[in-house]
C-alpha cells in the first residue's frame, strides 16, 4: 500500500442483491489489512478493520486525513454495540431501536477493544449501523467492525458514486465496490450521547425534530461559523470544497435569480449555478437543477459540485434553501463547501 502506483480493483455490485463472491473477496481484503471503499446509504465509505491499528493507519494515509479527526466504526448487528461501547444510556437504546440500521451515528463511551488510532485518543467512539445492503453484507461477512470515513481525499466533497471515489483515491486503496449512486447523498447525523444532554455534532438526514420526538431535549448545533469552536474534531477542517469558488446566494427567489444573472454577464469565468427552482433561467452558465424537495437536493448536492468541477467551471453560485428539518443539514454542508461565503441580496 505504500507504493502509489499500485492498482485499485473496481467491481460493480447490485445493491438489492449483492453478489456473494464479490462480497467475500472484499471481506477477505478487510480481514487482511486492506482498504475497501463501499457504498452506504449516505456516501461511500473507505473501510478498514477497526480492530487493527495498522489497517486503520492506512486510511489516514490514503485520505491524507488529519491525525486528530476520529473515525466512525460501522457494525453489522445492533447487539455488537455493547462490545465497543460501555454505560449505554437509555437514549441510545431508544435511538438504536428507532433509527438503526440507518444514517445516525452515536457517540458513546468506548471499551478497550477499540484502538486509540480510531478515536484519536478520545474516550468515546462513534458507532453506526448502515442500512445499505452492500455495506451490511460486507461488514457481516468480514466479521469485524469496519472503521470508515467518507471515501474522499480530505477536504473534497464527499463521494456519492464509485467514480467520485476513483477520482480521489485510485491507486491508493485496494478495492472499490461500485454499487451505484448513494441514496441520501450527505453524511449521517452525528449525535453525542456521552454527556448529560444529547448534542447534535453534525446534522444529517435524521433531523433535530426527529431526534427530539424520540428523546425529548436535544441540543442543536450552534449554527456553525468560521470561528465557532468545534465540538466534533472533524468540524474544524476545510470541508466538502469543490475546486471552483462557491458562493451561496440568499434572498427572495426573483432577486436571487436576477443577481446571479448579473454576475454571469459580468464575469469571463466559466460559471455554474445550482438551482432548486426549475423555472429559473441562467443564460451562459452551466445549470444544475438539483431538485425541489430536501431529499432530492441532499442526494444531488455533492454530486453536482463534483460534476461542475469536472465540467471545468471556475465559479459556482448556489441558491440558498430553507433551514428547517433536513434543510438545516443541507445548508450546513453547503456553507462549509462555500467556505462560508454567503451573499444576501
Ligand atoms: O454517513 C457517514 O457518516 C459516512 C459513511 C461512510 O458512514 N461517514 C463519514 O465519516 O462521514 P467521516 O469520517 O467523514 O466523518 C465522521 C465525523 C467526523 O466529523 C468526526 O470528527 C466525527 O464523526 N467523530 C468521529 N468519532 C468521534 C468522536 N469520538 N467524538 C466526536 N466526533 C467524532
Ligand atoms: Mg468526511
Amino acid at each position: 500500500m505504500n507504493k502509489t502506483n499500485r492498482k485499485t480493483t473496481i467491481v460493480k455490485i447490485n445493491r438489492s442483491q449483492p453478489d456473494r463472491t464479490v462480497i467475500a473477496r472484499a471481506a477477505a481484503l478487510l480481514r487482511n489489512r486492506g482498504l475497501v471503499a463501499f457504498p452506504t446509504e449516505t456516501v461511500y465509505g473507505l473501510g478498514a478493520n477497526a480492530l487493527d491499528a495498522g489497517a486503520v493507519k492506512k486510511i489516514f494515509l490514503a485520505k491524507q486525513r488529519p491525525a486528530d479527526n476520529p473515525l466512525i466504526v460501522h457494525i453489522g448487528f445492533k447487539k455488537e454495540t455493547g462490545l465497543y461501547a460501555r454505560n449505554l444510556p437509555a437514549a441510545a437504546k431508544k435511538l438504536i431501536k428507532e433509527f438503526w440500521p440507518g444514517p445516525l451515528t452515536l457517540i458513546l463511551k468506548k471499551t478497550g477493544l477499540i484502538p486509540d488510532i480510531v478515536t484519536c485518543g478520545l474516550d468515546t467512539v462513534a458507532l453506526r449501523m448502515p442500512c445499505n445492503p452492500i455495506a451490511l453484507s460486507l461488514i457481516r461477512r468480514a466479521g469485524v467492525p469496519v472503521a470508515a470515513p467518507s471515501a474522499n481525499r480530505s477536504g473534497r466533497p464527499s463521494p456519492t458514486s464509485a467514480q467520485d471515489v476513483i477520482e480521489d483515491l485510485y491507486g491508493r486503496i485496494d478495492f472499490v465496490l461500485d454499487g451505484g449512486q448513494t441514496q441520501v447523498g450527505i453524511e449521517s447525523t452525528v449525535l453525542d450521547l456521552s454527556g448529560n444532554i444529547p448534542v447534535i455534532l453534525r446534522p444529517g438526514k435524521i433531523s433535530y425534530e426527529q431526534l427530539k420526538s424520540v428523546l425529548g431535549p436535544v441540543l442543536q448545533p450552534a449554527r456553525i461559523t468560521k470561528s465557532g469552536a468545534p465540538k466534533s474534531p472533524g468540524m474544524k477542517y476545510r470541508h466538502y470544497a469543490p475546486r471552483a469558488r462557491l458562493i451561496i446566494v440568499q434572498g427572495k427567489e426573483i432577486d436571487v435569480m436576477h443577481w446571479i444573472n448579473r454576475q454571469i454577464t459580468r464575469t469571463r469565468n466559466k460559471t455554474g449555478v445550482m438551482t432548486t427552482i426549475r423555472e429559473h433561467r441562467y443564460n451562459g452558465a452551466r445549470i444544475k437543477y438539483i431538485g425541489s424537495t430536501f431529499s432530492r437536493i441532499g442526494k444531488n448536492l455533492f454530486r453536482s459540485l463534483r460534476e461542475l468541477d469536472r465540467e471545468g467551471v471556475r465559479i459556482i453560485y448556489a441558491e440558498s434553501i430553507p433551514e428547517r428539518g433536513y434543510g438545516a443539514a443541507i445548508m450546513n454542508r453547503l456553507r462549509k463547501a462555500a467556505g462560508f461565503k454567503i451573499v444576501k441580496v
